[in-house]
Parts: C-alpha cells; structure tokens; sequence
C-alpha cells in the first residue's frame, strides 16, 4: 500500500511530474481520439499533474483520480476540477470503476499483486477499452540490483517500495490476462540516476476472452 509521505518527498513528486511533458504527449495523443465524452480512472494519479492538464481536452466527462495516499489526493482536490473525483484506494485489493479509459503512469513498478491489479483493469474496462501504461523497467538484469543499492545508499528519494518486472515479464503478464499491445515506446534515461531503467510507453486494448 501507499504510504504516507514527507512534505519533501510530495515537493519531489509535484516538481518530477511537472517536467515530464513528454507523458502527458503521449496520453494526449491517446485522449484526443475520442470524439464522445469519455471517462478516465487514473490509477495511482499521485500529485494530479495529468488530471490537471485534462482541462485542455473537451471531451472528459468523468476522472476518477485514485492514490492510496491522502497527502497527494490533497492536491487533486484543490484544483477542484468538476469533473475530477478523488478516490483514496489501496490498488492492491480494491475494486476498480467502470470507464471508457485507464491510465497508470509510473504505478505497477510499486504493486506487488499485479495479478489482482490487471484482473481489475479487465473488469473495468469495455472490450477493446484502452489502458495506458507509463513505467520503469529495468535495462539490464543487474539494474534491479543497483537500483536497490540506490536505495540502501539514499543516492536518490525513493518514494515507497518497489516491485519491478522486467519488460518481458510484464508483456507477458498483460498478454495472459487478455490485453494485447497496441502501441510501445521505449526511452532511455539520459540522466545518471535513470541510467539502469528505460521508459516503456503502452497503451494496451482489452480483448474478449474465449469460453
Ligand atoms: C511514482 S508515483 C507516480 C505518481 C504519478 N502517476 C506520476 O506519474 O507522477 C506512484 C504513485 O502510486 C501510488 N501508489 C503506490 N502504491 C499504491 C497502492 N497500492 N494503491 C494506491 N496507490 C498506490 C503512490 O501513492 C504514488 O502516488
């Protein structure tokens, strides 16, 4: 589960979010698709920097912006979007609403019952619903080793656990539960500290299951 966080470590999150335009390009790019309203859940929203930049779309009729932690959820809540809900949720258990559209930026690599998350996402979503998946994943094999020693070292602010998959891993897992790839970017960290991950751009559909 989410835990509670510094007001540094929210600072760190609000700040890292702010400069990262190229994520919010790419779901733009997805959003703006969709010629009726649609609604959204963005699973682990964080500080809310894409339920935010959700103003500049038209066609939003409902954002679910869910966290497990009330200290980001705080600054959801005082932009006060009409259209934008906060939910806290713990996303290792809970249930999930229904929407046209999901998003989980830089989320799974902190859920350890990825099972239990991406059966949820089935269930939420419409058949050939899209989810938009943003996140770490190691380059190489050792990289989860010193992403660890990072952390033991405090080179960098780690907010919460983490529980990476590799990308094959992760691929495969998705493809199990019935999501097939529709669109993959891969980026690599030019920066020291993101120097061992890459930056994986999904957007997965939902496919119907065979009885
Ligand atoms: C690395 S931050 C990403 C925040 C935001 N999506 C972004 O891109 O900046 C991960 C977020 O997931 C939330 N989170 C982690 N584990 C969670 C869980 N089990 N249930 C709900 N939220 C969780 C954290 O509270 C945090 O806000």
């Amino acid at each position: 589960m989410a835990g509670t966080y510094t007001k540094k470590e929210v600072n760190t999150l609000k700040q890292s979010v702010r400069k990262k335009s190229r994520d919010w390009i790419f779901i733009k790019r997805e959003l703006k698709h969709y010629k009726k309203p649609i609604s959204i859940a963005e699973l682990g929203c964080g500080t809310g920097a894409i339920a935010i930049l959700s103003k500049t779309l038209p066609n939003i009729k409902q954002y679910h912006a869910i966290d497990g932690s009330k200290e980001v959820l705080k600054f959801v809540e005082i932009e006060k979007i009409p259209y934008v809900k906060t939910k806290l949720l713990d996303l290792e258990t809970a249930k999930l609403p229904k929407v046209d559209i999901s998003i989980a930026k830089y989320l799974f690599h902190h859920i350890k019952n990825k099972n239990h998350l991406i059966d949820e996402l089935y269930k939420q979503l419409p058949i050939k619903g899209k989810v938009i998946i943003i996140d770490k994943f190691p380059r190489w094999k050792c990289s989860i080793l010193i992403e660890k020693l990072f952390h033991i070292l405090q080179i960098k602010i780690v907010l919460g656990e983490h529980f990476y998959s590799t990308e094959k891993e992760f691929e495969k897992l998705m493809l199990t539960k019935k999501f097939k790839i529709i669109k993959k970017q891969v980026k690599f960290g030019k920066k020291f500290k993101n120097f061992f991950m890459k930056i994986n751009y999904y957007v997965f559909i939902k496919k119907k299951k065979r009885h």
